[in-house]
């Protein structure tokens, strides 16, 4: 097993159509109803803006690098307004402080465009990411019944729809 070290390399960069193929296994491994390849494709590009977030490991016995993907965020800008589309840290990852380094990311990007208003859709039991919004100063404006299939594969869950200004 190689013997690596994690040097404070963090690093955000845009989303491409090209790297799909690497944040599709995030993407399942972090939704009980994840996006298909074709929507995540159709969410790059023209009013969609989105960033992953890597970290290159060094592994030290060979001494170089290799990059590890952490997560990614994807937002949509329509005339002021901005929508968060997406968030994902891979779950092994979860609960160290990338969603809120990946939220702030979404917030600060959204803002250089323009956005005076946030806005995003988040299903009812998922908890620890409307923690991360309230935290985030966002608050609910509204409930959608019944949106989501549930993560349970029973029955259906409500959508909470949630907002903030700058
Ligand atoms: C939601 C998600 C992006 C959060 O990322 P994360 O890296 O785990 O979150 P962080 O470690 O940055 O935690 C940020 C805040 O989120 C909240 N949070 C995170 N995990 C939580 C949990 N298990 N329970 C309650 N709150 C939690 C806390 O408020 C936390 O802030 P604190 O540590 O100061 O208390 C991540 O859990 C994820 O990818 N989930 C699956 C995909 C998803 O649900 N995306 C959102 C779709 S709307």
């Amino acid at each position: 097993m190689s013997n690596t070290s994690k040097p404070d390399t963090q690093h955000f960069t845009a989303i491409e159509r090209t790297d799909v193929d690497k944040l599709m296994p995030i993407e399942l491994a972090c939704h009980s109803h994840p996006w298909s390849e074709k929507t995540f494709l159709s969410c790059i590009g023209g009013r969609y803006f989105g960033e992953k977030l890597g970290e290159f490991l060094q592994v030290i016995e060979k001494d170089e690098s290799c990059e590890q993907g952490i997560g990614f965020y994807i937002g949509e800008y329509v005339a002021g307004e901005a929508t968060l589309m997406d968030i994902c840290v891979i779950p092994t990852k979860q609960g160290k402080g990338y969603g809120k380094v990946l939220l702030n990311q979404f917030l600060t990007h959204a803002k250089k465009l323009g956005a005076t208003k946030i806005f995003l859709e988040v299903r009812a039991k998922n908890i620890a990411a409307q923690m991360l919004y309230m935290n985030a100063g966002f608050i609910e404006i509204d409930r959608r019944t019944g949106y989501y299939p549930s993560s349970s594969g029973f029955g259906y869950e409500d959508a909470i729809v949630m907002s903030r200004s700058y």
